[in-house]
């Protein structure tokens, strides 16, 4: 069997065309695929049509499985345990919330109190008719291509992130006790360097919009770093924007990405299935184990 792994661009994406599916599971495709996700980020296996089964066994064979949306809809009623639908398809998802949360740059599972999951796998099986592209910006290149002042300045800020500061986006001026009180029941508040050294020595930047708050810094000028630095991430040399094709595959270095979808109707029945994988390091900690200490 053969593969090939082409570069998109000098600092994110790379599209892996195999010449036939049932040796997806080889370890020698396993491997290219693991070093080409650190180098890449993001990693594109065009219209593959996996099935649950197959893709859950592809993920197996990355890392440990994890579901951390268990608690909303879409995240435990799929035919397949661990696999995670996204949609807004109103029959499915009467939550909307947490899927257009998605709207926004983010990185997945940061508000949840366990090592950040590595990477992040998704199929397209259903697309809408506008809209839907997923955005990818490398943090890993973004931190690279600060200056050495900037990269100074922030090298030891810690980042209070909130679920609910990603979900304000999607609400007027205030979010609803009965929201606010779902979103702190489903996550926590987490404590996270903004500089990440991650186990091969890279450093990344944190971000997104649940990073809400700049310890040691005034509100609004921790929020402008924060915002500035998204902006930095976002540029087209360290970004690539994903238009899918049914069946397309695509699996993204959730340490080193950050990640958004382009808006989409949520009557267009658009749905992908994902699944992740466990990282092994555990980045932040919760706020209050912090306050308590
Ligand atoms: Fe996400």
């Amino acid at each position: 069997m053969s593969f090939t792994i082409t570069p998109v661009k000098e600092h994110i994406g790379a599209i892996v065309r195999i010449d036939d599916k049932a040796h997806l599971l080889d370890d020698d495709l396993i491997a290219a695929c693991r070093a080409a996700l650190e180098t890449a980020g993001v990693l594109v296996f065009p219209q593959l049509n996996l099935t649950d089964k197959e893709q859950l066994a592809f993920t197996d064979k990355f890392g440990e499985r994890v579901n951390f949306s268990k608690t909303v809809p879409g995240g435990k009623d799929a035919d397949e345990a661990d696999v995670y639908k996204i949609t807004l398809d109103k029959k499915v998802n009467t939550e909307p919330d947490y899927v257009l949360g998605t709207f926004f740059w983010h990185m997945d599972g940061v508000t949840i109190d366990q090592p950040l999951p590595k990477a992040t796998f998704l199929s397209a099986r259903k697309l809408s008719a506008t809209g839907g592209q997923t955005e990818f910006a490398s943090t890993i290149a973004a931190y690279e291509g600060l200056s050495e002042a900037r990269k100074a300045e922030i090298a030891d800020l810690k980042v209070i992130h909130r679920m609910e500061a990603s979900m304000r986006p999607i609400h007027h001026t205030e979010i609803p006790d009965e929201r606010l009180n779902r979103y702190r029941s489903m996550a926590v508040e987490m404590v996270h360097p903004l500089v990440w050294t991650q186990p091969d020595g890279r450093k990344s930047l944190v971000l997104g919009t649940h990073a809400d708050e700049v310890i040691g810094m005034p509100l609004a000028t921790g929020r402008s770093l924060l915002a500035r630095l998204s902006e930095w991430a976002a540029q087209p040399a360290y970004s690539y924007s994903h238009e899918w094709q049914e069946g397309d595959f695509v699996i993204w270095n959730n340490c080193g990405v950050m990640h958004r979808v382009v808006p989409y109707e949520d009557d267009s029945g658009r749905s992908m299935h994902r699944t992740t994988i466990m990282g092994t390091e555990r980045l932040g900690r919760p706020l209050k184990e912090l306050q308590a200490a």
